[in-house]
Order: structure tokens, then sequence, then C-alpha cells
């Protein structure tokens, strides 16, 4: 089974302004969901007891507002708390701190029942269309399911809307009676967003929407949330550890590294003009798509040693231990998340772009921890990515028995 066609859009080619926001009086929008301060611990435990011997600080201290209309983009390297954080927002996950607001709302410690109406406005699109679909169920029973849940009749029956869903996704309405082992991966995430879309929400949080498929098909999916989300003015959290994607989907971004978002701006300033080290580092990784560009010299940062423990993530600046320009102040205090120009905050005692960064101020001992790579072509490109995204330490899953996973 093929995918429907679609224009596929290329890198960097995107509806709406260069600074990112499409919708105008965005940035004085009362914004649709507030953060602030959230954390998330989970407890290790040990013992026929279950005495609390440590936590795993999967998301500590994240404050952000998402405005109505916009994508927030997500990134940063596998286990820095991206799905912690997209449970959190949408409540799957109990937060251990912090604060959660929906529409002026606070929602943060809101039970399971208190939250079901709230479940018609928030909805999540997960990463895996093989395992978040019931392969014992048709297309028509998933994508209806949600109704049923919330004991919704739509105008015209669910079957006639299931139907309206599928065509909306760019799906047959005679696919209804069918199984999800009949359709390719891409199809699959066609139907989760249908089954996502089906009361109408007004966010949308997908973590890692396409990660999962072929590079092709990504572009595909990319462009049916783009315009799913001009035709039915959605707000999205989209959860990516990809930058090409992030950049192809987002309004503004957040940069997560440990727990913590040490950099927030709208696109085109985060690429532009990066003042953290490490979105600086992130983005010196991806790889360059033009073809002319190739073979010529670049400065790829390319960072040394994994991710630490969350369990006990490092003093000051949790970046400290892989940073290039750390100094004393950054392993002794850590940097709050301030606003560095317009729009634009990082969490750096020496942020880049910045009066005291002339060439050789600061956290020149450091600099063994950091290779500039004179890379050419694409595989070295691919080498230097690998190494930025190395994974975070899996010992956390195996003393605590959770799971980061859907
Ligand atoms: N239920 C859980 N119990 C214990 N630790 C957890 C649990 N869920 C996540 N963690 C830990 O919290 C940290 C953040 O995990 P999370 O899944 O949010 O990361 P992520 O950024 O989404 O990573 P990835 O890119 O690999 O999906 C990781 O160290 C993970 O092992
Ligand atoms: S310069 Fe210091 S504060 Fe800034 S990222 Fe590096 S270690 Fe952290
Ligand atoms: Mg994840």
């Amino acid at each position: 089974m093929t995918e429907p066609k679609k224009t596929i859009p290329q890198q960097g080619d995107r509806g709406g302004d260069q600074n990112g926001a499409r919708g105008s009086g965005r940035d004085t929008a009362e914004p649709l969901l507030k953060v602030t301060g959230l954390v998330k611990h989970f407890p290790i435990t040990k013992g026929v007891l279950k005495r609390k011997v440590g936590a795993v600080q999967a998301v500590d201290g994240l404050s952000f507002d998402v405005r109505p209309g916009e994508t927030l983009g997500v990134v940063g390297e596998s286990g820095c708390g991206k799905s912690t954080m997209g449970r959190l927002i949408t409540r799957l996950l109990e937060p251990t701190g912090g604060k959660v607001e929906f529409e002026g709302r606070d929602i943060t410690h809101l039970s399971a029942g208190a939250m079901r109406p709230m479940r018609r406005d928030v909805q999540m699109i997960f990463q895996d269309p093989y395992g978040s679909l019931n392969p014992r169920h048709t297309i028509g029973g998933i994508v209806g399911t949600p109704f049923k849940l919330q004991g919704i009749e739509p105008e015209g029956g669910v079957k006639k809307e299931v139907q309206r869903l599928l065509e909306l996704v760019g799906l047959s309405p005679e696919h209804y009676n069918r199984y999800p082992h009949e359709f390719s991966g891409g199809q699959r995430q066609r139907i989760g967003i249908a089954r996502a879309l089906a009361l109408n929400p007004k966010l949308v949080v997908a973590d890692e929407p396409v990660s999962a498929l072929d590079v092709s098909i990504q572009a595909q999916v990319v462009n049916l949330l783009d315009d799913l989300q001009d035709e039915l003015g959605l707000t999205y959290v989209i959860i990516a550890h990809d930058l090409s994607v992030i950049r192809h989907v987002s309004d503004r971004i957040a940069v997560m590294y440990l727990g913590k978002i040490v950099e927030l701006a709208d696109r085109t300033s985060l690429y532009e003009s990066p003042k953290h080290p490490y979105t600086k580092a992130l983005l010196s990784a991806v790889p360059v798509p033009d073809p002319s560009r190739r073979g010529g010299k670049s400065d790829r940062i390319l960072l040394k040693g994994d991710v630490p423990s969350p369990i006990s993530p490092p003093s000051g600046c949790r970046f400290h231990t892989r940073c290039w320009k750390a100094t004393e102040v950054c392993r002794t205090t850590e940097p709050p998340l301030i606003q560095l120009a317009p729009g634009h905050q990082a969490a750096c005692h020496h942020p880049e772009n910045a009066p005291d960064q002339a060439p050789g101020a600061g956290g020149a001992g450091a600099r063994e921890t950091v290779e500039l790579a004179e890379a050419k072509g694409s595989t070295k490109a691919e080498g230097a990515k690998e190494t930025t995204e190395a994974k975070a330490s899996k010992e956390t899953e195996a003393s605590n028995g959770g799971s980061g996973g859907e």
C-alpha cells in the first residue's frame, strides 16, 4: 500500500513569515498553555520496604508558554526529559512540582475524572504508529474510540464522522473496516492523527511523530500536520530529536538538556544566532542539505562524553562537564533562563554572541572537552551527529525498573 500523493515539503520551506509567527498578534495573545517550574522526579526505591534512595530528575523546573495557533518545538538528546515533559503537560503523568495551566485554569493536580472533559481539548500523538494502534480493532473502532470514551454522538453518527476524519488525514473512508496491519507506517501515523483530532482539540502534543518513519514519508506526515494546523487552527507542541524536523515545523523552539530548558527562542533567532553553547553544538552537527556547500570547511563541534546521569546531575550549570567555555562560576552556580534578546531566552553565564565573548575569553581550560572538526561531506556530518546524540545513561531505567518509552 502506498502513501497518498501529497506535495513533499523541502528543507526550510514553510508557510508563514520568517520570524516564525504565522498568526497576527500571537505574541500578545494569552497563552493557551502556561507551565511554571514544572518538576518530575521518579523515585528510586530499594528493598522490600521500597525505601527511597534517590530520584531520576527527569524534568527539573521547566517554565514556558504555548500561544494559541503556534507550534513549539522541543528538542534535545535522548533522555533529556522531552517525553516526560509531554506527558506532564497532557497530564498523563502527575507532576512532582510546579504548575500547568490550560486556558488560565490550573490543571496541575486535577483528578482523572476532573481531567476527562479537558481531554477533548488536549490530545497526544505518539511516536510508534505500530504500538499505539490496537491490532485487534478496526480503523473505524480506533478512530471512533474518543467518542465512546467521552460519550459523544457526533452529528450524523460516529461512522460518518470517522470517515470524514479519515479523509481529512488523506486516507480513504473505505478504510473504515480494515485493520492496522494492512497499513504502512505513514498511513498508521495518519490514523493516529485522525484519532487525536476526533474531538476537535485545541492543543496537540506530538512526541516524535515522524521519527519511526522513512525519511520520504516523514516529509508527508510533517506536511499533513502543517496543513491541519492551518485548516483547524491547532496549537502544537512537537517533540523531536531531529533538528531538521524541528526547524521545519516550529515557530518557537525550546532546547532541553538534562531536564532543563537551556534556550528558548523563535526559530530564526535560534538557528541564526544561538546563545547557548549546547544549542550551538547541536546546530553545528546538522548535515548541510545543499550539495554546493558540502566539502567546504565548517566548524563542527563534537561534544565529548555522554550526557551525565539525571540521578545525580552536575552542580551549577548541568552542561559544564561537556562545555568548552566552562569557568568556575559554571561549576558552582546554576545560570537562570533569562531574556538575552527580545523573545530569546538562554541559561548560560557566558552566552554566545555576547560582549564578553571576544576570542579567547573565558573557558580556555575546558577546551579539551571539545574538538572543532573540519569535517568534510555528509558522512562526517552524520558521524558528528551521532556523537552529539550520545545516549543518556540507561542505568536509571535498570535501577528503577521504569521506562522512558511509550
Ligand atoms: N517511568 C519512569 N521511571 C523512571 N525513570 C524514568 C521514567 N520515565 C522516564 N524516566 C527517565 O527519565 C529521563 C527522561 O526520560 P524521557 O523519556 O523523558 O527522555 P526523552 O528526552 O524523551 O528521551 P528519548 O529522546 O530517548 O525519547 C530518562 O533518564 C529516563 O530513563
Ligand atoms: S559557559 Fe558555563 S553556563 Fe554557559 S553552557 Fe557552558 S558551562 Fe554552562
Ligand atoms: Mg522520548
